[in-house]
């Protein structure tokens, strides 16, 4: 006999063994018990309103399944894959408790919409966990931002030296990034927060359910339209694992640049010893093994992506078992990009910039020269015939081995009379910067505007007007 199984009747043979081992999602959607409770206490409380459960009825359930987490909670709760999934595990569990009145809290729904039911409340709950996350990476990245607002740091295209950019704006380029990634988490939200439950099988279901109700315990906004839609929809599965996918790559960049940056090579960050590791075999290394890790585990996020791109392919409506497998690929997905974001906050608040070996080599590279072009424009040669002149000054520099504000004054007249003297003004570094003004440029009083709005941004507290 089939006596354990919710579906036993029609079956008059036993299920095979691996086929139980196979088909068993209790491994890894255990972790839904606390969703698959709260929405079962919910469905409860509905089947009492429109009279299908008594008052009473409705009092056991809700106490039993509170118990039943609690059990699951303390770990002294028995899993096993011949119940399948979680679903199944709670509702013998119910049945054990109560008898009868356990047998009756299947009214009107199904594991297809419940099971999309469970899932949405988790990830909406994961949602919420991760804005925090990244919004305090985001804090980490200003406080460093108001930290360094006196470092110079080279700033690179093709990861060559291209034009000065102050470390705060640095900083504030990925709270940028952080924002988009929490207003996409926001917006997908939204589409989480449509309530599936009460769609049943698949076609709804001929018993006086109410669904707004349900909605309303459960903090839903609305209820999903369609009921043949409700079982086969995972678009927001996908859309939340989209934008964990790029929150992940949005860390991976990052990573590799620090990674860079912690070279010898470039020499311009001091790694947190906690956040490093050793050789065995060369004592004298000190490998920035967190951020290759941060960078490596971008690479699960974006496999598990596409596991669930390939994995909804071609399904036709509306529930089938292969949906099963989303959960495996969500967690991973998640857990992989939680993590992440926490130690990357911690390493943008341990890791300190090595001031004196970025300024020392501040003026190699000419980050000054696209100034010194836009400089002639201002002064009336056409674009094209500065970007010129200034690259034929670069090469006489490279031939000489000397910077752009160390060749001589008849230089600078020779592409335009009367060009020299203001041309000092403008060249190293510091001139440079200062000459910048454009919105949203690193000009020194655009990137305190943007600093000053961070901090309001994120209420580091009121936000500082004048200056320092
Ligand atoms: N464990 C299943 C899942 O995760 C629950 C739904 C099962 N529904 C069914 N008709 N077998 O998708």
């Amino acid at each position: 006999m089939n006596g354990q199984k919710t579906w036993g009747g029609r079956f008059s043979g036993q299920t095979d063994d691996r086929v139980e081992r196979f088909t068993e999602s209790i491994s890894f959607d255990r972790r839904l018990y606390r969703e698959d409770v709260l929405a079962s206490q919910a469905h409860a409380r509905m089947l009492g309103e429109v009279g299908l459960l008594g008052a009473h009825e409705v009092e056991q359930l809700v106490a039993a399944l509170a118990a039943i987490a609690g059990e699951i909670e303390r770990d002294e709760f028995a899993f096993s894959v011949k119940l399948e999934d979680i679903h199944t595990h709670i509702e013998r569990a119910l049945i054990e408790r109560l008898g009868d009145v356990g047998r009756k809290l299947h009214t009107g729904r199904s594991r297809n919409d419940q099971v999309v039911t469970d899932v949405k409340l988790w990830v909406r709950g994961a949602i919420d966990q991760l804005d925090v996350l990244l919004k305090d990476l985001q804090a980490a990245l200003v406080t460093a931002a108001e930290r360094d607002r006196d470092l110079v740091l080279p700033g690179y295209t093709h990861l060559q030296r291209a034009q000065p950019v102050l470390a705060t704006h640095y900083f504030l380029a990925y709270a940028e990034k952080y924002q988009r990634d929490r207003e996409r988490l926001a917006d997908c939200r939204k589409r989480v927060n449509v309530l599936p439950l009460g769609a049943a099988a698949l076609a709804g279901t001929s018993l006086p359910i109410d669904r707004d109700s349900v909605a309303r315990q459960l903090g839903f906004d609305t209820v999903a339209r369609n009921s043949l839609d409700v079982s086969s929809d995972r678009d927001f599965l996908l859309e939340f694992v989209f934008d964990l996918s790029l929150i992940a790559l949005h860390l991976s960049g990052w990573a590799e640049e620090w990674v860079l940056w912690a070279t010898t090579e470039f020499n311009f960050l001091e790694l947190p010893d906690a956040f490093c590791t050793g050789s065995s075999i060369m004592p004298h290394k000190k490998n920035p093994d967190v951020l290759e890790l941060i960078r490596g585990k971008a690479a699960r996020v974006v496999g598990d992506l596409q596991q669930l791109l390939v994995l909804v392919r071609g399904l036709p409506l509306a529930y089938n078992r292969d949906l099963q497998e989303d959960k495996v690929a969500l967690f991973d997905a998640h857990d992989t990009v939680a993590a992440s974001l926490e130690l990357a906050a911690a390493l943008v608040r341990e890791t300190r910039f090595r001031h004196d070996d970025i300024a020392a080599r501040l003026e190699d590279g000419y980050l000054d020269a696209t100034t010194l072009m836009e400089y002639c424009v201002a002064q009336g040669v056409p674009l094209r015939a500065a970007h010129e002149a200034v690259g034929r000054l670069v090469r006489l520099c490279e031939e000489k081995r000397c910077r752009l504000a160390q060749l001589p004054a008849e230089v600078f007249d020779g592409i335009r009379p009367g060009l020299a003297p203001g041309v000092y003004n403008i060249l190293g570094v510091a001139n440079a910067l200062k000459a910048f003004r454009s919105y949203g440029s690193t000009a020194p009083a655009e990137v305190e505007k943007q600093l000053r709005w961070w901090k309001e941004q994120l209420s580091f507290g009121p936000a500082v007007i004048n200056g320092r």
